[in-house]
C-alpha cells in the first residue's frame, strides 16, 4: 500500500486529485456532498483528522457556520502548510495542528463532528484510532469517513493492466485495507449507528497525460513498486490514444461514499 513519503509534501497527492476533479460528471463536488450530511448547528466543535491540503473547507467556503470552532489536522506538516496557506483567502479563523489520527490526545467528548476523508485506509493501528475517535467524539455528535470501494475507477486500472500485460507485468492494485467494502465492521465495533451513503460520480477522460500523471504519482509509494517505468510512457501514452481516437472519451465509474457513524 500507500508508504508515509507520499504525504512529506503535498505534490503527488495534487499530481492524482487533478484527475478526479477534472473529469468528473457530477456537477456537486464530494466534498460538497459530504458537507450536506453535516448537522448544521451552531457552535459545533469540528476536528479533520488528515486534511490534507485543506480542499474540504476550500470546497465549502461559502457555506461554513461562523459560530464553528473548526481545528484542520494532520501528521504531516508539508500538508498542514499547503491547507494553511491555501485556506488563508478565506475569512475564517481555523485553527491548525500537528495529530497522529494513531495517538490521538483529546479530552473525551469534546467535538461535535469529527471528519475523515480518505484517510483511514492509512492508518496502520486503525482499531485504536476509531476507538479514540469515539472516546473524543461527544454523545450525540457524529463521525463522517469517507473512503473508496473496490471497483473505483477499475476500468481506468484496466486499461493500465491490459498495457503492462503486453510487457509480461502482472501488477494490480490491492483492495483497501479501509473501504466502502469493508469498513461497516471495523466501525460498527465503537459506533452504535453506522450508515452508508454513496456519491455518485464518474470520470470523462480525455487527456493522455492526466492518466499517466495519476499512475505515475504512485511510482514507489506504492509497496516500493515502480508502477508505470519512464520507459513504457511514450507505449502506454499511444495505447491511450488509440482508445481515446475510437472512444472519444475513456470512462471510469467512481466507487465512493461515506459512512455516517453516531455513538
Ligand atoms: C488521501 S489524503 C486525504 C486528504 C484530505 N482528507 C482530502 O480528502 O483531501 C490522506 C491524508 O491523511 C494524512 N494521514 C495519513 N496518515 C495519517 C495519520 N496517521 N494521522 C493523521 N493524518 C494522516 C496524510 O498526510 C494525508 O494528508
Amino acid at each position: 500500500m500507500l508508504n508515509n513519503s507520499q504525504y512529506a509534501s503535498s505534490n503527488k497527492y495534487e499530481a492524482r486529485i487533478y484527475l478526479s476533479r477534472k473529469f468528473k460528471i457530477n456537477p456537486k463536488s464530494k466534498y460538497e456532498w459530504i458537507f450536506d450530511h453535516f448537522p448544521k448547528k451552531e457552535n459545533l466543535n469540528v476536528l479533520e483528522l488528515g486534511c490534507g491540503t485543506g480542499l474540504f473547507w476550500l470546497a465549502n467556503r461559502n457555506n461554513i457556520i461562523k459560530s464553528w470552532s473548526i481545528i484542520l489536522s494532520d501528521y504531516s506538516e508539508g500538508m498542514l502548510e499547503t491547507a494553511r496557506n491555501s485556506l488563508s483567502r478565506i475569512n475564517y479563523n481555523f485553527q491548525y495542528e500537528i495529530v497522529n489520527a494513531e495517538n490521538i490526545l483529546y479530552s473525551d467528548n469534546t467535538f461535535d463532528i469529527i471528519l475523515a476523508n480518505n484517510m483511514l485506509y492509512h492508518i496502520q493501528n486503525r482499531d485504536e484510532a476509531i476507538k479514540n475517535i469515539r472516546r473524543i467524539l461527544k454523545d450525540d455528535g457524529v463521525f463522517v469517513v469517507s473512503t473508496m470501494g473496490k471497483n473505483d475507477i477499475s476500468e481506468l486500472h484496466n486499461h493500465l493492466y491490459t498495457f503492462l500485460e503486453t510487457k509480461n507485468n502482472k501488477f494490480r492494485f490491492k483492495e483497501f485495507s479501509f473501504s466502502l467494502d469493508n469498513g461497516i465492521e471495523q466501525l460498527i465495533k465503537y459506533f452504535k449507528n453506522v450508515v452508508m451513503e454513496k456519491y455518485e460520480n464518474k470520470l470523462e477522460i480525455n487527456e493522455t497525460e492526466a492518466i499517466i500523471n495519476y499512475y505515475l504519482s504512485f511510482n514507489e509509494i506504492y509497496d516500493n513498486v515502480i508502477i508505470l517505468p519512464e520507459e513504457y510512457i511514450n507505449g502506454f501514452r499511444t495505447y491511450l490514444q488509440n482508445i481515446l481516437e475510437k472512444e472519444k472519451l475513456i470512462t471510469a465509474t467512481k466507487d465512493e461514499g461515506i459512512f455516517i457513524c453516531k455513538k
